[in-house]
């Protein structure tokens, strides 16, 4: 028998209701991912890129149909066991950043051992606060530890979003918008980035986004249109450089 996907969506469904008009969002997502695949997630404005990546990660409950976590229905979870998942398999990068202003990169890195299940502020063992200074220096920030937020540029503060979304070594990467609030140059850094950290780790990444270069060189694009994925066929002949040799 074979093993299941990874993460796995089946004819997910997502509406909104406001006021008193229901919005049908998605109308039946179909969609599997193996370990270690990089998706682009990509559709218009509005297309409910957001919302998908939301029910992937287990932040938001879909209105039908399933999530699957290896094989797991995510439905058949618990509140607590669903938010246990979630912080352990599923790290999350969005466009704003969303550090905390007054922690520094080293403590916003450790930030889910702060507060997972019995943890607490400052309460990081020198083997952790090692491991993620080992990992801001992997992420190109080893001299910039004990800066807070607002002493970093854009790409600086997404690569500290990117180092606590990897901290607790989560399987899945879910990243929304990563470049859409940096210019070219800074964005193709993250580009870069995110395809040397899935070949390195083999971590599952799927990226919501706008950014043509970004999607250009994802393995795999997934676009949702009306609702439903219109096309995430596999790229054959154009793997990206993230995936040559
Ligand atoms: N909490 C909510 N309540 C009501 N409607 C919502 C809610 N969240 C999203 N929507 C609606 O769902 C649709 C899809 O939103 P979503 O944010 O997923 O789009 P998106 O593809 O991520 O767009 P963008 O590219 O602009 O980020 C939109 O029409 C939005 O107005
Ligand atoms: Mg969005």
């Amino acid at each position: 028998m074979s093993e299941p996907p990874l993460l796995e969506v089946r004819d997910l469904r997502k509406s909104y209701r406001v006021g008193g008009r229901e919005i049908e969002v998605l109308r039946g997502i179909d969609l599997a991912l193996a370990r270690g695949e990089m998706a682009a997630l990509l559709g218009a404005s509005g297309a409910g890129k957001s919302t998908l990546l939301h029910c992937l990660g287990l932040l938001d409950v879909p209105s039908a149909g399933s999530v699957r976590l290896r094989g797991v229905d995510a439905s058949s979870l618990s509140f607590a066991q669903r938010a246990r998942t979630r912080n352990r398999e599923i790290g999350f990068v969005f466009q704003f950043y969303h550090l905390i202003p007054e922690l520094d990169a080293l403590e916003n890195t450790l930030l889910p051992r702060w507060i997972g299940p019995g943890a607490g502020p400052r309460r990081s063992s020198w083997e952790e606060r090692d491991r993620a200074g080992a990992l801001l220096g992997r992420l190109g920030l080893g001299d910039r530890l004990l800066h807070r937020p607002a002493q970093l540029s854009g790409g600086e503060r997404q690569r500290v979003a990117i180092a606590r979304a990897l901290f607790a070594e989560p399987e899945i990467v879910l990243c929304d918008e990563p470049t859409g609030n940096l210019d070219s140059r800074t964005g193709s850094e993250i580009v870069d980035l995110l395809l040397a950290l899935n070949r390195e780790s083999g971590k599952t990444f799927v990226i919501a986004t706008h950014n043509p270069e970004l999607a250009r060189r994802c393995p795999r694009r997934v676009r949702i249109e009306d609702g439903k994925i219109l096309d995430g066929a596999r790229v054959g002949g154009d793997p990206g450089p993230g995936h040559a040799g």
